[in-house]
């Protein structure tokens, strides 16, 4: 090889240096195209703030219960006394009619003893809808009807759940689901 061929091969020619060009603007026209892709595949806070929902607690007081929207479902929240607490928790597996924890929470299958169905065995949140065909259940509000396990009743076909929202009676074949949730204070859950 001469001294100018090796010249020739160090300096681009004008055509290398096109296509250099030409290279540089495809890798910055892709760039330009990710950026807004990437950008709109990252839910903004109004949709984060959609699929969430903060509920402050520190006004229920024990024995009561309430309910709130939560992407479309109802989500029932009730703050138990230490009688309920120690009915659920006494309650043996095999009395169950759903033996499984369906709890959002918790990855794997556990069963439904009630400490898998909760975060603090003071409150116990459940979606509020029946797992036979869907009605809501009574039991949240003041002075409804609580059905024979003192949890919830849904009088559409007369399913009974007990405090930890499980299955004990009636045509429902599944525990109420337990969503997923934090607390984010002490007093304060976010579902979602
Ligand atoms: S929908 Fe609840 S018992 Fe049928």
């Amino acid at each position: 090889m001469s001294a100018t061929d090796s010249t020739h091969e160090a300096e681009p020619t004008r055509r290398d240096f096109i296509h250099i060009m030409a290279g540089a603007a495809t890798v910055v026209g892709v760039a330009g195209v990710a950026v807004p892709l990437i950008d709109q595949m990252n839910p903004d806070a109004s949709v984060l703030a959609l699929s969430t929902k903060e509920v402050d607690l520190s006004s229920l007081e024990v024995g009561q219960a309430i309910k709130v929207m939560w992407q479309g479902k109802p989500v029932f929240i009730r703050r138990r006394t230490a009688e309920e607490i120690r009915t659920v928790e006494a309650t043996p597996i095999s009395d169950l009619k759903d033996p499984v924890a369906r709890n959002d929470n918790l990855s794997g299958k556990f069963d439904a003893e009630d400490k898998n169905r909760v975060i603090k065995p003071e409150y116990i949140v459940v979606v509020g809808v029946c797992t036979h065909l869907g009605c809501v259940p009574l039991g949240t509000s003041q002075g409804e009807v609580r059905g024979d396990f003192g949890g919830w009743f849904c009088p559409c076909h007369g399913s009974h759940y007990d405090n930890s929202g499980r299955i004990r009676k009636g045509p429902a074949p599944q525990n109420l689901e337990v969503p997923k949730y934090i607390f984010a204070t002490d007093t304060t859950i976010r579902i979602g």
